[in-house]
């Protein structure tokens, strides 16, 4: 067992359209990183937060970091032991493409690796959940699920909340564009925004269409994914919180995506297309059409990443 080690978790896009809090997928970068050094104080402490301006929380246990390295060491941890952590961002906050989520799950990895190296990543979902609850007020599983184990997953409820991480299968060769505009939508209020109960034809709409989504995903049928990729549970609220939401989404779809919708709790939208020369044309096109509202924004073109949270060495850099 190593006594310091350094953690990677990629960005996510939950929801995916349909899938509310069920079906979310990682992205080839951004990523965030930890490094988690074990000790015998019994403590989790965070020593330092580099990459995000000092606009995150600085102590262990106001920190997602802190509450998913605090749930290792709660579950598999023996007497005294305890880990310090360092936060390297990479991931813009509050942007919906699961900072905290991608925070957690590397803070997760990292402990476990210098405190019970058997524990396999999926065992390790529940206190990356931890992490999610700390801080968005809501243990939703849909952008940890995919973080840390990488490709498409859908996060099915069991008994008594508990919750099964899918992997599923993903057709090579897709290619999801992000444009996120320089705004910030708390998880929290972008979940107040929805209705508590929804008629019978939303849910079976949506129901319908993650089953067309996850056959899309498998055989890599870009015309089946564009068309279930449209919700009506989440997206006919939260898309008023979003300047431009219409136009930028029709924008991707002229410059060639099959479709797209809300990246999460957004702001951040996504599209799916299939080359990356593509996804450059699709992600410009956001890019103009938020500007076009008076919204800076930055797009970025990513695979998906099937790996998901890793560790890796002092040298690692986003490409490696
Ligand atoms: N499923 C969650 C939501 C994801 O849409 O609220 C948040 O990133």
């Amino acid at each position: 067992m190593k006594d310091r080690v350094r953690a990677i978790a990629p960005a996510t896009v939950a929801n995916i359209g349909p899938g509310f809090d069920v079906l979310g997928l990682a992205l080839d970068g951004p990523y965030d990183q930890v490094e988690a050094e074990r000790t015998e104080d019994g403590l989790v402490t965070l020593v330092d937060i580099t990459g995000d301006d000092g606009a995150l929380p600085r102590s262990a246990q106001d920190n997602c970091v802190g509450a998913a390295a605090q749930a290792v060491l709660t579950t598999f941890g023996g007497p005294g032991a305890g880990v310090r952590l360092w936060l390297h961002k990479g991931l813009p906050p509050g942007s919906g493409l699961g900072s905290s989520a991608a925070s957690s799950v590397a803070a997760a990895v990292a402990t476990a690796a210098v405190i019970c190296p058997e524990v396999a990543a999926p065992g390790l979902l529940d206190a990356t959940r931890e992490g999610e609850r700390l801080a968005t007020g809501s243990p939703h599983p849909d952008n940890v699920a995919p973080s840390l184990l990488g490709g498409l997953v859908a996060c099915v409820v069991r008994e008594q909340g508990r919750v099964e991480a899918l992997s599923l299968p993903v057709a090579e060769g897709l290619v999801i564009v992000t444009a996120s505009p320089e705004m910030q939508i708390p998880t929290e209020e972008s979940r107040a925004v929805m209705p508590d109960r929804y008629g019978l034809e939303d849910v079976v709409a949506n129901m319908s269409r993650v089953a067309g989504l996850v056959s899309g995903f498998a055989s890599g049928d870009l015309d089946r994914i564009g068309s279930c990729l449209q919700d009506r549970l989440a997206t006919p609220y939260r898309k008023e919180l979003i300047p431009g939401f219409e136009s930028v989404m029709q924008a991707a779809m002229e410059a060639g995506a099959v479709g797209g919708g809300i990246s999460g709790a957004g702001p951040t939208l996504f599209a799916v297309t299939d080359a990356r020369r593509k996804g450059a044309a699709v992600g410009a096109a956001m890019v103009e059409a938020f500007a076009a509202v008076g919204l800076p924004s930055v797009a970025r073109v990513s695979p998906i990443d099937a790996r998901g949270a890793r560790l890796v060495g002092p040298d690692w850099t986003p490409g490696d």
